[in-house]
């Protein structure tokens, strides 16, 4: 039997592995709500502009929300003939109010309707992110707060720098998920042009109303151009873009915790909420969600490059190709909402080691920047000159296998005479990050302020 919604000039039915490759209704079944609410904006838009009847009208209305009852009921029966949701949909509210029924589909095509629908529906997935993003940054800056003094090594290429407090570690994130939440929003306006009444591709020839709708579904405007409309999947693309970088975000910060949480480092501990054990090893307490966290990253990049690939190469206007933009985009979106629950879940339940990040920042002669900055403040010496010169006492403290701090003043002034006692005032790892006071370094009076503003913003809203 040929398929009821398109079948007039077909004569049989399809093979049977066109149901396989053909249908998404297996994904796209999650667009009910968003193909439901779009279909009743379009339906009263219709019998306002007096292309369909009223009656009709509102029997649609009254059938869609049958059908959603059932759906939400779990009482729907979506089939793989009728390939996707939106034939779905107009198939059962056929059955439920009869000829009427046929009349939903006047002036607009599955090309404008799946755009609609499908932009909708990331556009709810973007305000869903937004939230998760504001509680993993009132986390990071609650914690911020609470450790502005607690002093860490800082690193680059993995080696000791400077120190660095805790607290400004985790604002960095806070940095971060600000400009991935930027990136959201600024799709989020990009997307918010309603495609629908473009029809297949040219538009229509019956008198719409097309700010309605858009205005209805809560679009700023329609979109301008019905080829563009139908064919545009970059809404998509450029969500997939901010969650690839948001996902890379949590990713670098997932891996400092495997690192940090390693007995080898030890600066940190995750309770029992969040690791898991060893069935060999008892003593294992392994970071499983923040490796999770890490390898989710894959997913969702990969989910950005598999559209692109799909879309590249696609001469307008709607190819069946672009159905292939839902799976991945909401695996994607699935994978980050749950990443960052998790990543917010660890900042809440991580207890630092706070001695052991002080012994580490005082370690490896940390304080090094600081000794030739002294040079230079107070002896005015030229700053490559004060390099070589606390290079040279480094050396020296090294042989003498002391820190920095314990190596006796007789031993500095062996390599510059002009060296006194005060230099030990900017020895000291407190020393260090309190005078790192400049606009945005990791002073802990900083570290105070941005925290508390950031937690101001965010309770703002
Ligand atoms: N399931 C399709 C998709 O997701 C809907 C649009 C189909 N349009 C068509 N002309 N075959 O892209």
């Amino acid at each position: 039997m040929s398929n009821t919604m398109w079948g007039g000039r077909f004569e049989s039915g399809p093979d049977a592995i066109m149901a396989e490759i053909n249908a998404s209704i297996d994904f796209d079944r999650r667009l009910y709500r968003q193909d439901i609410t779009a279909s009743k904006a379009h339906a009263a838009m219709l019998a306002d502009q007096g292309i369909i009847s009223a009656a009709d009208a509102d029997a649609i209305g009254r059938g869609l929300d049958a059908v959603l009852a059932e759906i939400e009921a779990g009482t729907f029966e979506f089939s793989r003939a009728l390939e996707d949701i939106h034939m779905n949909v107009e198939s059962r509210l056929a059955v439920l109010i009869g000829p009427a029924a046929g009349r939903l589909h006047t002036a607009r095509s599955r090309n404008d309707q799946v755009a609609t629908d499908f932009k909708l529906w990331v556009r709810d997935a973007i305000d869903g992110l937004d939230g998760r993003l504001a509680d993993y940054q009132r986390a990071l800056a609650e914690t911020a707060l609470a450790h502005a003094g607690t002093v860490m090594p800082g690193f680059t290429h993995l080696q000791t720098a400077q120190p660095v407090t805790f607290g400004h570690h985790l604002l960095a994130y806070v940095e971060m998920a600000a400009r991935d939440r930027g990136r959201l929003a600024d799709a989020r306006t990009r997307l918010n042009e309603c495609p629908l009444g473009s029809a297949a591709l040219a538009g229509t020839s019956f008198p719409l109303d097309r700010h309605k709708t858009a205005a209805a579904l809560g679009f700023a405007r329609p979109t301008a151009n019905s080829l563009d409309a139908v064919s545009d999947r970059d809404f998509v693309l450029e969500t997939l873009s901010a969650a690839a970088i948001t996902a890379m975000h949590l990713s670098r910060f997932a891996e400092e915790i495997v690192i940090w949480t390693s007995p080898l480092v030890g600066f940190l501990k995750l309770s029992d909420k969040f690791t898991t054990g060893s069935s060999i090893m008892p003593q294992k307490r392994n970071p499983d969600a923040a490796e999770l966290v890490r390898a989710k990253t894959g997913r969702i990049c990969g989910a950005l490059t598999a559209l692109l690939m799909v879309m590249k190469g696609l001469p307008l206007a709607y190819q069946k190709d672009m159905q292939e933009d839902k799976e991945g985009a909401m695996d994607a979106l699935a994978a980050l909402d749950l990443s960052l629950v998790a990543m917010t879940g660890m900042v809440r339940d991580m207890t630092p080691d706070t001695e052991r990040m002080r012994a580490a920042a005082g370690a490896g002669y940390a304080t090094a920047t600081d000794l030739a900055d002294w040079l230079v403040r107070v002896l005015k010496m030229p700053f490559r000159e004060a390099h070589h010169v606390t290079g040279r006492i480094v050396q020296a403290a090294e042989k003498a296998g002391v820190d920095l701090a314990d190596l006796p003043l007789a031993a500095m002034q062996a390599v510059e005479p002009r060296i006194t006692e005060a230099v030990f005032g900017v020895l000291t790892v407190d020393a260090a990050v309190e005078s790192r006071a400049s606009y945005g370094g990791t002073a802990p009076a900083n570290v105070r302020s941005q925290a508390t503003a950031w937690l101001e913003r965010l309770a703002a809203g």
